[in-house]
């Protein structure tokens, strides 16, 4: 039962977790950066590569004890080498080449985005049992990443062979909501702020488009959502570019109003990911792989809607849903120990060489 150590450190998040056997979830350490964020409205690369170089030591000293281990009895050194903030991701990358080197361990960098579509198959917790039967997938299967920075659907025939179907052109879907959230005065971290106020809103209260980008593209967009969002909570501005002036602010409106646009936002995307998906099935149908699965992850598979939605949409589809739990939604580390599990039975090592890469290999 091979038990490897991952690390991730590719945005705001300083993670570590041990996984054994690529499913059960021994530890796992999130130490999250939102207090240092928080002030600007958003991630400020340099605020985030120190914090991860203070922390990141006790974090991986956490996990291991959590786990009642010690670092000689782990199999293999896992990290998120890609995509993410290169001064973050080198962070943990060079803490992870020199854990393998001086345990003279196996070395495994793992791709981020892909090991978001691993979290559905971990376990938490001690039963053990019950990872069995949520860890065997039914392929072909569909792939969503929806995340702060990507928002991918993918055709997915093992857990490394995955192939990209389409990607926004533009914001992620997670940004979008951060940017949504922040039009709205929600709070921060935007995406579960806005999902929370979105609860006592009025979906129908606005008319709010659902970008599809013509007929049968798998692709995403949600810049113009954004847009029309902006407008409806200050009203068609007067002037072009920095000479715009706006008529009110998210402070003028009521507690109400704002739930109600936020649940007007939320309903838009939702549609646009639901329609994306049918789509793809019918593209990959069409092509003799229909598929069997619908395999979500990254940090707005934690939305609560979208899960919902994603029940309905599997059960009329006749998809398997795999999501991850929602402790696994957002950025961790025993995602990056969980993928790197298949490349560690394949004997697929990585050397000192590892790079770190800004952009995603899928
Ligand atoms: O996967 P993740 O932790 O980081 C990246 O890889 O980017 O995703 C973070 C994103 C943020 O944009 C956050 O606002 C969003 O996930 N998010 C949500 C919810 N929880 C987290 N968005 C909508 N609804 C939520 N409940
Ligand atoms: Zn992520």
């Amino acid at each position: 039962m091979p038990l490897i150590l991952g690390l991730e450190t590719s945005c705001d998040e300083t993670a570590a977790a041990t996984v054994e056997d690529g499913r059960v979830v021994c530890s796992n350490v999130v130490s999250t950066q939102h207090d240092l964020h928080e002030r600007f409205g958003g991630v400020v690369p340099e605020i985030a590569s120190r914090a991860h170089l203070e922390r990141l030591l006790p974090v991986v000293e956490a996990a291991v004890e959590d786990a009642g281990l010690t670092l000689d009895q782990l199999d293999a050194i896992a990290v998120g080498n890609r995509p993410g903030l290169v001064g973050s991701l080198i962070v943990g990358a060079s803490a992870a080449k020199a854990l393998a080197w001086s345990l003279g361990k196996p070395l495994i960098g793992v791709d981020h985005v892909l090991a978001h579509l691993y979290a559905p198959r971990l376990v938490e917790g001690d039963d053990r049992s019950a990872a069995t039967p949520q860890a065997a997938v039914a392929y072909p299967a569909l792939g969503l990443v929806v995340s702060g920075g990507h928002t991918s659907l993918y055709r997915i025939d093992s857990p490394t062979g995955v192939e990209l179907l389409g990607k926004t052109i533009d914001d992620a879907v997670g940004e979008a909501y951060d940017k949504a959230a922040v039009m709205l005065k929600a709070g921060y971290p935007g995406g579960p702020k806005l999902d929370a106020l979105a609860q006592h809103g009025d979906p129908a209260s606005h008319k709010l488009p659902r970008p599809l980008l013509g007929p049968g593209s798998l692709d995403f967009s949600f810049s113009g959502l954004k847009t029309a969002l902006l407008y409806a909570v200050r009203g068609t501005p007067v002037g072009r570019g920095s000479d715009a002036r706006f008529e009110r602010d998210a402070d003028d409106l009521n507690d109400q109003q704002r739930a109600d646009l936020a649940a007007a936002f939320q309903h838009a995307v939702i549609d646009t990911l639901s329609t994306k998906i049918k789509r793809a099935h019918k593209r990959l149908s069409e092509a003799g792989a229909v598929p069997r699965s619908l395999i979500v992850g990254g940090g707005v598979s934690a939305n609560s809607l979208l899960r919902a939605r994603l029940i309905e949409l599997s059960a009329s589809l006749g998809l398997e849903l795999h999501i991850p739990a929602m402790s696994l939604c957002v950025d961790n580390a025993a995602m990056i120990a969980g993928l790197a599990h298949e490349r560690f039975v394949a004997g697929a090592f990585d050397d000192l060489s590892l790079p770190v890469v800004a952009t995603t290999a899928v």
